[in-house]
């Protein structure tokens, strides 16, 4: 895994607006944890040892949410809640956490660019983490390292989506790789964002997570600007895959929630409560009854 981990949250989640006025949508709690803690557990958990955050101004909370609140745990010390305690210690004990800020929203790639001066001459590969995807069960990370150790080059993250959805995201044109057993390792020939259902070359799909050689970098300086000045990170990608280097997905067999927008945030926040025990069975009570279903 490598040492960095990247999460790219300077964007304007215009599809969050009104709340994302003055609330950035890393922030909104999914139950009770912000999505932005879920996703630098997930990169602490696979073994990173630093999480740089892409923030834009105005953003700062993101990265408070990392700092520790001497005053609030004090205060929840005296008054005996250790279990809300240990909540609040959760995060700045998770990972080191820097920020970068991007000074105008260009485009994801162009986030991306902006860690290259915080890395050490040694790093050769960085891990990004879209904040908006959470992939469950966590662990793709890993396996995409493994890749990457063995394969070289990049390695990206795909899910299974079906026709009907698939023009809503970039889809990859892949082919088998010779040499593994392993069917969920797929070589990348080429990535189209959002294709028409029937042109798109496969059902997979990206899905926020990247583990990217330091080429990227490079890459992402020759890549033409797009709309509104805009830097892809798709089109470094692309470039990079034409120019030879190895691009591999692999194939995730869970679960995924897009926290990116209204719709797929409330999925997300009633999957995780109804795995918990405090609101779990009276949330499924409440469901079955409202939705006049039969309990089984
Ligand atoms: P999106 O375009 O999907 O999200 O960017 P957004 O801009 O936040 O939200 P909408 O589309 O307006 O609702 C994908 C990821 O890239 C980051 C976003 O924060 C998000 O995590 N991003 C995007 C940046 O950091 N900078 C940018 O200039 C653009």
């Amino acid at each position: 895994m490598p040492r960095t981990a990247v999460v790219p949250a300077a964007g304007l989640g215009t599809r969050f607006l009104p709340a994302t006025k003055t609330v950035p949508k890393e922030l909104l709690p999914v139950v009770d944890t912000p999505g932005i803690e879920l996703v630098a557990a997930e990169a602490a958990e696979g073994g990173a040892e630093r999480l740089i955050i892409i923030t834009s101004e105005g953003k700062d909370g993101v990265v408070a949410h990392f700092v520790q609140d001497l005053v609030l745990e004090s205060t929840l010390e005296e008054r005996g809640k250790k279990s809300m305690l240990e909540k609040v210690r959760r995060a700045p004990a998770l990972i080191k956490v820097e920020s970068v800020v991007q000074p105008e929203p260009l485009g994801l790639g162009h986030a991306v660019s902006l860690v290259e001066p915080s890395l050490a001459p040694d790093e050769d590969a960085i891990a990004v983490l879209l904040p908006d995807d959470l992939v469950l069960p966590t662990g793709v990370l890993e396996t995409m390292s493994k890749v990457r150790a063995k394969r070289g080059g990049s390695v990206l993250c795909a899910i299974e989506v079906p026709k009907e959805e698939i023009s809503a995201y970039g889809v990859f044109d892949v082919e088998p790789v010779p040499d593994t057993n392993n069917p969920n390792v797929l070589r990348v020939k080429g990535m189209y964002e959002k294709p028409d259902p029937d042109k798109a070359p496969s059902p997979y799909a990206a899905a926020g997570r990247y583990v990217l050689d330091r080429a990227i970098f490079g890459a992402l300086r020759r890549v033409p600007r797009g709309a509104g000045g805009e830097i892809q990170l798709t089109d470094a990608i692309a470039l990079l895959i034409n120019e030879g280097h190895p691009v591999h997905v692999v194939v995730h067999r869970g679960d995924r929630h897009d926290l990116g927008n209204p719709g797929g945030y409330l999925k997300a926040a009633v999957d995780f409560a109804l795995k918990r025990d405090d609101y779990g069975p009276e949330l499924r009570r409440w469901l079955v009854d409202r939705l006049g279903l039969v309990d089984c």
